[in-house]
């Protein structure tokens, strides 16, 4: 009888083991449901002979990507970020100060010398040769499970080529990041279908990466390079004689990993070489590249070496000086925004840094070409630092010149006068119906973090203007089918496209609704404060006359209160409201955090969760919501800010450090019991 539990219990260890390794490659063979099955009679039989439970059991083991996405992951080695310098004296320093150590086995220093690449930093696990988790980096101790959306990068192996690594647990390291040529590419695509461009490519990449649609995330030309390796158990870990950086490295190449093309230095002299001939490479590579990062690679030595807080003291990024061109400022341009502001911009003689030919850059304010001294006809100095959006630093040096700026004291769209209230250095538009703030307004509305209307960008907005068929946000929705298909390039799947978007855009957030009104002053952060307290948009119309009573709400001001009540004042606004409230716009969706009710016990709290709720069965994410919902906040790491360390089964140095800190500790039943005080069900 024992001897036929223990044949099923080996069988069944190894079937799960095989269908773990199955779904972690995309190709499960058996059903979730089928799996928890397997899964439960397992434990079943683990819990009747505990003396069978090896670490080896697929209950010991965590493959990762059967949770949530973006849930959280803790880094089993935090991933720490890198002292940086732009000085090459502070670079000679550092390698002076480590050459004070003792030697290596070769007799002599070595400095891995990388490229640091412009991305955004992944964690990748194998177990037994197979992906099995991606997380981001996150705070460096948590970061969010990314598996999904890594699993479509191109270059990143799902299972490795053959080697001592096809048993144990390893995890790698590395950047993911997009090509400049990609990068191009990708913001031609959005600007055609109306989207906003990506300001740089790393922004394009961490936005990617961040997709709830894998499979939109598979669109996008991500591409990896690892520059870590980290053993965590099995034959690799144990093997003591793989003590160098670099030896690491050569192991990744053969696991099939697309590797950073790097270079062993020995003492200063050859870092800075390398940091020369990259920097002057920079130009003709086809991704963005902002320095070196140097390693010491002794990994012994590195131990003796140790970290500060935040960076280990065995590697530096010693980073490149920011690209600048000289050219001439051809003239002073104004644009007009949605609230009439009025700001300057630079139009310039082209002029190409680092491959990106540059027409266009920021000038702020007045105040600001004051200070520079810039006019148009003189010569200025451009600088593009790390992104793609270039600014006019200054004159250039030794050039005798001088220029005069005279502010426009007509509007640039409309010509109506500008209005420049004492002591402010904006000048404005007061002219409700100048047809760039109108343009303003409409994308604003849209726009990603207001209502979000996909596909409905700058150039939809053109087409719509210039046909005259909107004036304001209301008459988007009444748009007929009819008048949508008759904009060039709007064809049958558009049109559908155009109306989901639009359907979808009625059931936003509250806060979402308020900030895509754009009332002056009232910035996203002041929307979800509003959201909060009113509920409703009928409830903030309500108060809005009564200033004293708006400025009771966090983070209104009497400025912000003013430009409220002035707001819901005006007759046309009230009329934009109204049309949205009959195309069926809702009025008091609440966001999670916003429509539970506060209980003392939560609100205004700082929480952290550690080890594993067993008894209600609650993921790390759901706990967190029901925190939330309740007015608390949820955190990852313990310190003296902490209010509240929920304890979970099996919780670990938290916990310690919570004891440590004299922090207030609930069990699981202690959580449980409070939420159901609040109402609410755990
Ligand atoms: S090593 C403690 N190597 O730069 C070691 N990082 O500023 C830190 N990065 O978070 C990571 N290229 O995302 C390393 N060759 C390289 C890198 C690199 C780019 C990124 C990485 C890290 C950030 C730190």
């Amino acid at each position: 009888m024992a001897d036929d539990t223990r044949k099923r219990y080996l069988e069944l260890s190894d079937e799960i083991r095989r269908h773990n390794k199955l779904y972690a490659l995309a190709k499960p063979e058996i059903t979730d449901t089928q799996y928890d099955k397997l899964y439960k009679e397992l434990e079943a039989i683990e819990a009747e002979h505990p003396d069978w439970v090896t670490p080896d059991s697929p209950t010991q083991t965590v493959w990762g990507d059967r949770s949530d996405v973006f849930a959280p992951v803790e880094h089993r080695v935090p991933m720490m970020s890198l002292a940086n310098t732009y000085n090459e004296d502070e670079v000679r320093e550092w390698i002076g100060r480590i050459s004070k150590h003792e030697e290596n086995l070769f007799g002599r220093m070595e400095y891995t010398c990388e490229p640091k690449i412009d991305g955004v930093g992944l964690s990748v696990h194998y177990r037994d040769g197979v992906m099995t988790l991606a997380a981001t980096r996150g705070d460096g101790r948590t970061g969010e499970n990314i598996t999904a959306n890594a699993r479509t990068i191109k270059n990143i192996r799902h299972e490795l080529l053959d080697g001592p690594w096809m048993e144990g647990w390893i995890e790698v390291r590395g950047e993911v990041y997009m090509a400049l040529s990609d990068f191009r590419k990708e913001n031609q695509r959005r600007e055609d279908e109306g989207l906003q461009p990506f300001a740089n490519p790393r922004n394009a990449t961490a936005g990617s990466l961040k997709m709830l649609d894998s499979a939109e995330v598979a669109k996008r030309p991500l591409k990896f390079w690892a520059y870590t390796l980290i053993t965590h158990d099995g034959p690799l870990a144990n093997n003591l004689d793989l003590r160098l950086h670099s030896e690491r490295l050569f192991l990744m190449e053969e696991m099939g990993l697309p590797m950073v093309d790097w270079m062993m230095a020995h003492d200063a002299d050859e870092v800075h070489d390398y940091w020369s001939k990259l920097q002057a490479d920079r130009d003709t590579m086809d991704y963005e590249v902002d320095g070196v990062v140097v390693k010491v690679n002794d990994l012994r030595l590195r131990e003796e070496l140790g970290t500060t807080a935040k960076a280990p003291r065995w590697a530096m990024a010693y980073k490149f000086k920011a690209r600048r061109e000289v050219t001439t400022l051809l003239a002073i341009k104004h644009s007009v925004g949605r609230t009439g502001a009025v700001t300057p911009y630079a139009e310039l003689e082209p002029v190409t840094i680092g491959g990106a030919t540059i027409r266009n850059a920021t000038l702020h304010n007045e105040d600001e070409i004051q200070r520079l001294g810039v006019a148009p006809g003189l010569r200025v100095v451009l600088e593009r630092a790390g992104d793609v959006i270039p600014k006019v630093i200054g004159l250039a040096p030794d050039e005798e010149q001088t220029g005069e700026y005279t502010p426009p004291s007509n509007c640039p769209s409309c010509g109506s006068e500008l209005v420049q209230p004492p002591g402010e250095v904006i000048r404005r538009c007061v002219n409700i119906s100048c047809p760039a703030q109108k343009r303003g307004r409409l994308i604003h509305f849209g726009s990603r973090n207001a209502m979000d209307i996909d596909g409905l960008g700058e150039k939809t907005i053109d087409l719509l203007l210039d046909r005259d068929l909107v004036n304001d946000p209301g008459d988007l929705y009444a748009l007929s089918e009819e008048a949508w298909s008759k904009l060039p390039g709007f064809k049958e799947k558009s049109v559908s496209n155009m109306r989901q978007a639009l359907d979808a855009s009625k059931q936003r957030t509250l806060d979402r609704l308020i900030f895509g009104l754009g009332i002056r002053m009232v910035g996203e952060g002041a929307a979800r404060t509003l959201a909060k307290r009113y509920q409703t948009l009928d409830a903030l119309i309500a108060a809005a006359p009564n200033v004293e009573e708006l400025e009771t709400v966090d983070d209104v001001g009497s400025k912000m209160a003013a430009s409220i009540e002035e707001f819901f004042s005006l007759e046309r606004n009230l009329t934009v409201i109204n049309k949205l409230r009959e195309a069926g716009v809702s009025f008091g969706t609440l966001p999670a955090s916003a429509s539970g009710t506060e209980h003392e016990a939560f609100a205004g709290k700082t929480f952290v969760l550690t080890g594993t709720l067993v008894e209600s069965g609650l993921s790390r994410r759901d706990a967190q919501t029901k925190i939330e919902s309740l007015g608390g906040k949820v955190t990852s790491s313990v310190s003296k800010n902490t209010d509240v360390v929920v304890a979970g089964e099996a919780a670990g140095s938290k916990l310690d450090k919570a004891n440590k800190l004299g922090v207030a500790v609930w069990t699981e039943a202690d959580f449980l019991n409070m939420l159901a005080d609040a109402g609410v069900a755990g």
